[in-house]
Order: C-alpha cells, then sequence, then structure tokens
C-alpha cells in the first residue's frame, strides 16, 4: 500500500519534475516533524499520505503555483485535491488535511474540529512553506539558518507554535535538510518511524484508489473527463465474458483505470487538440504506455495489472509500441484493454467528431481485427454484447461528466481554466 502511495506520487512528476521534487520535500520534511509529536502510527500514515498528494489539485486541474499565486488561488487547488480524495475512505483524514494545508493556525481553529487532522494540515503547511522558500541551486543547509529565522519570527497565528517548535528542534540536524535533496521517497519512507504506518488495502480498496486516479488522468482534458472510468467497466466486463475470474475483472478494472497513467507526461494542449497530431506529437503521445508500464512495474504487489494496463498500444504483428511484442507476447489481459480502449474511445464524443453509432463503431473494430491489429476473438465479443457494453460506456462517461462538473463547481472554480470568469460564489 505504501508503495502504491510512492509510484503514484512519482507518476505526478511526469507533469512537473519540480512538483515531483516539491512533494517528495515536503514528504521529507513533513514525516520529520511529525516524529517529533507522541501520535499514532495511524495518524503519521495519514500525514505521510497527505504530504505525498497534497497538490494533486494542480495536476487534475492543469493549474501551476508561483509566486503570484495568491490566497484564493491556493485554497482552490487545496479544496479541488480534497474533493478528488475524500471518497476513497482510507485517505479521507488525509484528504482533509490537504484541504486546509494552505490554512493559517488561526483558521484551522475555527474550521477544522479534529485535533489530528489540524496537526497534519499544519505539518504540512509548514513544510510546504519551507520547501517553497528553498532555493533549488544551493545547497539546503546554507539556507537552514534563514529559513529556521524566518519560521522562529512568523507571527502565532499563521503556523502552530508546535509545530515550528517542532520543526527548529528536527531541523537542527543535517540529515533533515539532506535528506530532502537527495532521498528517494522510499528511502524516505522506509527509513522513518511511517514505515509502519501504512493503510492496508484490499483488491475493492485498490480498485477505489486507482479509481481516484483515473480521474485525475481524466480531468486534464475536459474532452476525457471519464475515458479511464469508461474503459475500466468494458474491459472487466469483456474479461468476465472472456472467463476470467471476478478477482481478475476486479483486477482488471484497476488496469482499465491506470492504462494511460503515463499520459500526465503529455501536455495538455496534444490531449485536447482537435484532429490529426504533428509527427513530433505523435512520437510525445507514444511515450505514454512505457511511462504507465514503468511507474506500475516499481510498485510491488500489483501482478498482471502492470502489462494489462501498460500494454494496450502492442500489436500482434509486433508494429505496436513501445516494446514491439508479438503475438502470445502479448497477455490476453492487455489484448482486453486494448479493445475496450478502442471500443470506448470510438464511442466518446471527441472535439472533432460525436461518439460513433453501433455500424461504423463495429465496421471500424473488424477492419482493425481484420489487419490484425485488435484480437479478433475479443471484437467478436464486443460486436454480440454490444448493446451491453455501449449501455456501460455510456453511463461510465455520463457520471464521469457529471462528477467532473460538480467538483469543479463545487470547489469554486479554477482561474486557469476560465480565465477572465469570476468566481462563481458557490460554496462547498
Ligand atoms: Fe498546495
Ligand atoms: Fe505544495
Ligand atoms: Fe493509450
Amino acid at each position: 500500500m505504501t508503495g502504491l502511495v510512492y509510484g503514484l506520487s512519482s507518476a505526478l512528476g511526469l507533469v512537473s519534475q519540480s512538483l515531483v521534487n516539491h512533494h517528495r520535500e515536503v514528504f521529507s520534511f513533513a514525516i520529520k516533524i511529525a516524529d517529533a509529536f507522541p501520535i499514532p502510527e495511524h495518524d503519521k500514515g495519514q500525514i505521510c499520505v497527505a504530504a505525498l498528494l497534497h497538490d494533486i489539485g494542480v495536476v487534475a486541474f492543469n493549474g501551476a503555483i508561483t509566486p503570484e499565486t495568491n490566497d484564493a488561488e491556493l485554497n482552490d487547488h487545496a479544496e479541488l485535491g480534497y474533493r478528488l480524495l475524500r471518497d476513497f475512505h482510507p485517505f479521507s483524514p488525509a484528504a482533509r488535511m490537504i484541504r486546509h494545508h494552505h490554512k493559517s493556525a488561526l483558521q484551522l481553529e475555527e474550521e477544522e474540529p479534529d485535533e489530528p487532522i489540524r496537526l497534519g494540515a499544519g505539518i504540512v503547511h509548514l513544510a510546504d512553506a519551507i520547501s517553497q522558500r528553498l532555493d533549488p541551486s544551493h545547497c539546503l543547509l546554507n539556507q537552514c539558518q534563514q529559513l529556521c529565522e524566518w519560521a522562529a519570527t512568523i507571527p502565532a497565528g499563521v503556523f502552530s507554535p508546535e509545530v515550528v517548535e517542532a520543526f527548529l528542534q528536527q531541523s537542527s540536524k543535517e540529515y533533515f535538510w539532506f535528506d530532502a535533496r537527495f532521498a528517494t521517497v522510499s528511502q524516505l519512507g522506509g527509513a522513518s518511524a511511517l514505515s509502519g504506518a501504512s493503510v492496508t488495502l484490499d483488491l475493492d480498496g485498490l480498485r477505489e484508489l486507482s479509481a481516484v486516479f483515473g480521474r485525475i488522468i481524466d480531468y486534464r482534458s475536459r474532452h476525457t473527463a471519464a475515458h479511464s472510468r469508461s474503459v475500466a467497466e468494458v474491459a472487466a466486463a469483456l474479461a468476465q465474458k472472456a472467463g476470467f475470474s471476478d478477482c481478475d475483472c476486479s483486477r482488471m478494472q484497476v488496469a482499465g483505470n491506470l492504462h494511460d497513467l503515463g499520459k500526465l507526461a503529455l501536455p495538455v494542449s496534444i490531449l485536447d487538440k482537435p484532429g490529426a497530431l504533428a509527427p513530433d506529437e505523435r512520437n510525445l503521445v507514444k511515450s505514454h504506455p512505457y511511462h504507465t508500464y514503468r511507474i506500475l512495474k516499481e510498485i510491488p504487489g500489483l501482478g498482471e495489472i502492470p502489462a494489462w494496463a501498460a500494454l494496450h498500444h502492442e500489436v500482434a504483428d509486433g508494429t505496436g509500441y513501445p516494446f514491439h511484442l508479438k503475438g502470445d507476447e502479448i497477455p490476453l489481459g492487455s489484448r482486453i484493454v486494448a479493445v475496450a480502449d478502442g471500443f470506448a474511445a470510438l464511442s466518446e464524443h471527441r472535439p472533432y467528431r460525436l461518439g460513433m453509432e453501433r455500424q461504423p463503431c463495429l465496421e471500424l473494430l473488424e477492419t482493425s481485427a481484420k489487419a490484425g491489429k485488435l484480437d479478433a476473438s475479443l471484437v467478436a465479443l464486443v460486436a454480440e454484447n454490444y448493446d451491453e457494453l455501449n449501455e456501460l460506456t455510456h453511463s461510465a462517461l455520463s457520471k464521469g461528466q457529471q462528477e467532473y462538473q460538480k467538483i469543479l463547481k463545487e470547489a469554486l472554480y479554477w482561474p486557469r481554466l476560465t480565465a477572465g470568469a469570476k468566481r462563481t460564489g458557490a460554496q462547498p
């Protein structure tokens, strides 16, 4: 479970290396500050998750945090991050910490009744503020004195005095700073008291968490705001018809939710581009299943899920990408995701065309199967069960679109998405 959060957090680095460095730094500082408090392992585990994922609202909604970002905008991304994670129950305390990670100690007192959440949010807030103030081009140890002076003189209502005290105490050890710069996320997790503080996830939990990440992938483009969800549903239904066990059908949903994880590496201009891509853009797109594979392979305990998810652009004749696998080298699970991906993509509305109806959709899939590009027996299964699969796709798409609109509306607005728009006034 800890490995899963580390892996998914590192996937955010595909969007921006500076963001992944920032998450790692905040994680490194936060766990050491948290270690100074006598708090239960479970609460420490939640602080760990909050620190590693605190800016997911920025990724999902294509924002950027700069020195010019004002307080209202900071709280918007915190609110979006909270709304992305809150329904995933094992992380709901972490989601509340994320919601408050830019709030002052005074605001926290007023808005958050639970002390463990206030403490976690306050720790992530201070860790974040330290990370924001570091100059990445200079040795961190040379900057620590200045940062400690800044923290010691900050008014009491901004950060809680106990959290500042814990920071001053922990930051006198040189490794506090070296770790933030040089240690990997798994080294940091393994070396801290948090190594035993992870949350255990069963297969249902894994499926729900993969759905959260599916949303983060999909929300980056309004045109594909439910693609991963739709692929997950269709892939699981096809797997069931192909004779997979219930457990493997659940795993197939995880693979469907995460199959485009590597698309986090693609700029939104490519995701949103109407019509054909230029050759250099196509080359960038070709990297996405590679990234999916590399990231998921690092996460222990996922079994065949990385292969099922990532090999969805491999083709039996060896002309697929990125590994050019042939025939039986491509597992049946990957071929299922490929067919589900093709079916969902054809059925979805895109900026340059409406979703296809039955006949043209099946004709295109069958042409691809005849040309050896898709598994013919799976395409035949799609044809036999078209109505059921079409219904699954449409319901996944409409649910996904509704959730996407709701989350945006409820979390006020995101200025970079709706440039020039006025605040709607809607309150959470
Ligand atoms: Fe933030
Ligand atoms: Fe941050
Ligand atoms: Fe793909």
